[in-house]
């Protein structure tokens, strides 16, 4: 039976592009969920759209010399563009400051003002008088009180996820000046949540306990458990949505008040366009609403939205949140400033035609209850030994065969045998594997099911062997290779959710009609005998070492950058007059004879030729180079040091060393026509 499902996908902050820790968290997880529900006949409304307002949108334009408004314009194009050229099937991607959503805002703000649903509070809040104002959220850093996190942010810290109000802060500095914040009287609307805690106990604890995943229930325990407080929703701040009430001059909407009715208003966008009534979908209790979003909004998703909900009282409340924990890549945390990322824009840029090889790998490997980790030789493994080797080769062994031996002609099958029917019953059995997996927003178990329905193909062709029968009994060849072809078509049906452009590639090379999952499960003949299909093409193509490589190196710029960026430089020593100066006697040596000073791990003690003499001289490099690598090198000698006796040898000079960023030892060399260096030391 159709049902009306509502799907939202946290709308994306316009202030950067969009990376791969939030396709794999939020947007392909709901992006099969939505295709996977619309395969089955369901009335879907797939939502999302850009989050415009909040601190980060203006610290950014600060930084850049421009207007909030240039930021959002910017990634707003940037972020709906690559959605669309990545897949992403939203119905709708609105944005937070049009108009409808405004007013959709400022409406359900009014309606629970009027309500007497907000607590109307003079309190005293964080001020920086430098910078002339309040320090909401991410203008205000501090020392988490429930973690100790000495980043946490004015109303939420990453590190353990809590929201907080921003005078919790311990220390607490502005991130406009970094002055200590003094505190000023200002009023404010506040969301009494712990009248709501009744509620959201029972709603969530007792009805959810079981369906929600273990990571979102448990977050939501705790902060029940920890005692909820009245919440302001408004800031003293100048971007945002205007409060809309008699003394809110000068102050917008909490963007976490703002952001999640962003849904709704994305919602009526859409039915306005599709001559639709928005309503049934946020008011029916016939709809099932799902967010999807990563595990730092839970609270938002889980407690403060849900409250908002229930206060303005015609709404329907999530289902289901499934959110997602983090994705790391090779082994550190995604960050967008530290650009250690892979951004969708880039990879749709150097992967054409490749964004299921992504969403595949994505899925394949989804933090789902644990943070996990994308690593490119992973992604590549994926693609080789998966998508090409099983998948691909499977389609295109079948469609090559069916070419070669019947022009392309789905050949009409004779008695089945055991194995036949066997397999055809397992076919017709996956669909509700898939389903099961899905229902249960366990994506990366359905990826893996997926796989298996290759997988069989491929074993049901191997042991059937259609091009050895062939020569000796064609009419068996004929029931194989049409028991084949019903396993792709198979395939092309229920890859749809998880791999869509290869689904629409797949269905066109077997000019496939369109069949829904069930006639997939029902066992229906998919493809009929005597239909004409088309030339087989690569599904799936392999991954070469050196694009990896490409990529690789591509962090590994970014690390240098940061290492180069975070290097802590020692000060410049005093300063030294030129007649100081004058007095160092440089020349260019070269080392003639060179050996470890015994019991000394540092020490090579070195005959350096400098023209003028052979001398000894001891130098403190052993730890980075051996005898032999030193032997015959040119370098650059300070030869009018003091003589300085060093265990017992007598060192005459110095051999002039520098430092790579990195922290690798390096001769001066005369001979390089540059270095990169970073301060010049002397070993
Ligand atoms: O974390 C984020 O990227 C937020 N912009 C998500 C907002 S979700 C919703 F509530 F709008
Ligand atoms: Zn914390």
């Amino acid at each position: 039976m159709s049902k009306r499902f509502t799907i939202t996908a946290a709308l994306p902050y316009t202030n950067g592009p969009i990376h791969i820790g939030h396709l794999a968290g939020v947007y392909v997880p709901a992006d099969i969920y939505a295709r996977y529900l619309r395969l089955q006949g369901h009335d879907v409304a797939f939502i999302c759209g850009s989050d415009e307002h909040g601190v980060p949108i203006t610290i950014k334009a600060k930084k850049e010399g421009v207007t909030p408004q240039d930021i959002v314009d910017h990634f707003h194009a940037n972020i709906k563009m690559s959605f669309e050229e990545f897949g992403i099937s939203f119905d709708n991607y609105s944005r937070t400051s049009a108009e409808i959503h405004h007013e959709t805002a400022s409406e359900f703000f009014k309606t629970l003002y009027h309500k007497g649903d907000f607590i109307e509070e003079t309190t005293a809040q964080l001020y920086d008088a430098e910078a002339g104002q309040f320090l909401a959220d991410r203008f205000v850093v501090g020392t988490c009180p429930k973690c100790g996190n000495e980043e946490s942010y004015g109303d939420q810290c990453e590190a353990c996820g809590t929201s907080h109000n921003a005078t919790d802060l311990i220390n607490p500095k502005s991130a406009i000046t970094g002055a200590t914040p003094s505190l000023k009287e200002t009023k404010h609307w506040f969301l009494p949540l712990d009248k709501h805690e009744a509620f959201l106990k029972e709603w969530i604890l007792e009805g959810h306990k079981a369906d929600w995943k273990p990571n979102v229930y448990g977050q939501c325990k705790s902060w029940i458990d920890d005692g909820l407080r009245p919440r302001a929703v408004t800031r003293d701040l100048d971007w945002g949505i205007p409060v809309p009430v008699e003394g809110g001059d000068g102050k917008v909407l909490y963007v976490w008040f703002d952001a999640p009715i962003g849904y709704i208003s994305s919602t009526k966008e859409w039915a306005q366009r599709e001559g639709k009534d928005w309503e049934p979908y946020w008011k029916d209790k016939n709809t099932t609403l799902v967010h999807f979003i990563g595990k730092d909004n839970i609270v938002f998703h889980c407690i403060i939205f849900p409250a908002m909900l229930k206060a303005e009282g015609s709404y329907i409340l999530p289902e289901n949140v499934p959110a997602n924990e983090f994705l790391n890549l090779e082994g550190q945390k995604l960050s967008t400033s530290k650009n250690w990322a892979v951004w969708l824009p880039e990879y749709l840029k150097d992967f054409p035609e490749k964004q299921d090889v992504l969403r595949y790998v994505l899925t394949a490997t989804a933090p789902e209850t644990k943070d996990n980790d994308f690593t490119w030789k992973d992604f590549q493994a994926r693609n080789n030994n998966e998508l090409v080797a099983i998948f691909g080769n499977f389609i295109n062994r079948v469609l090559v065969l069916t070419n070669k031996y019947y022009d392309g002609i789905v050949p009409r099958p004779n008695a089945l045998s055991v194995i036949d029917t066997d397999t055809l019953e397992k076919v017709k059995a996956y669909p509700g594997i898939l389903s099961k997996s899905i229902e249960r927003y366990r994506f990366r178990e359905a990826s893996q099911e997926l796989m298996n329905l290759a997988r069989l193909g491929n074993k049901y062709l191997a042991d059937e062997e259609p091009w050895k029968v062939v020569k000796t009994d064609p009419e068996r060849v004929q029931t194989i290779m049409y028991i084949a072809l019903q396993i792709s078509a198979a395939l092309a049906v229920v890859c749809e959710p998880f791999l869509p452009w290869s689904s629409t590639k797949l269905k066109s090379m077997l000019q496939l009609h369109p069949h829904s999952w069930a006639a997939v499960e029902r066992g229906e003949k998919l493809l009929e005998p005597d239909h004409q299909i088309g030339k087989a093409e690569l599904l799936f193509a392999k991954i070469e070492d050196s694009e990896i490589e490409k990529q690789l190196e591509k962090l590994a710029q970014s690390k240098l950058a940061n290492t180069i960026a975070n290097a802590v430089v020692e000060p410049q020593k005093e300063t030294i007059s030129f007649e100081d100066f004058s007095k160092l006697d440089i020349r260019v040596g070269t080392i003639i004879a060179a050996e470890k000073m015994p019991k000394a791990k540092k020490l090579l003690v070195l005959q350096v030729d400098t023209g003028i003499d052979v001398r000894t001289i001891v130098s403190g490099i052993a730890e980075s180079f051996t005898a032999e690598e030193v032997l015959g090198k040119r370098v650059t000698v300070l030869v009018n040091l003091a003589p300085r006796a060093l265990r017992g040898v007598e060192s005459q000079g110095m051999i002039l060393m520098t430092e790579t960023p990195e922290g690798k030892l390096v001769f001066v060399n005369p001979d390089a026509a540059h270095e990169t260096t970073n301060g010049l030391k002397i070993s």
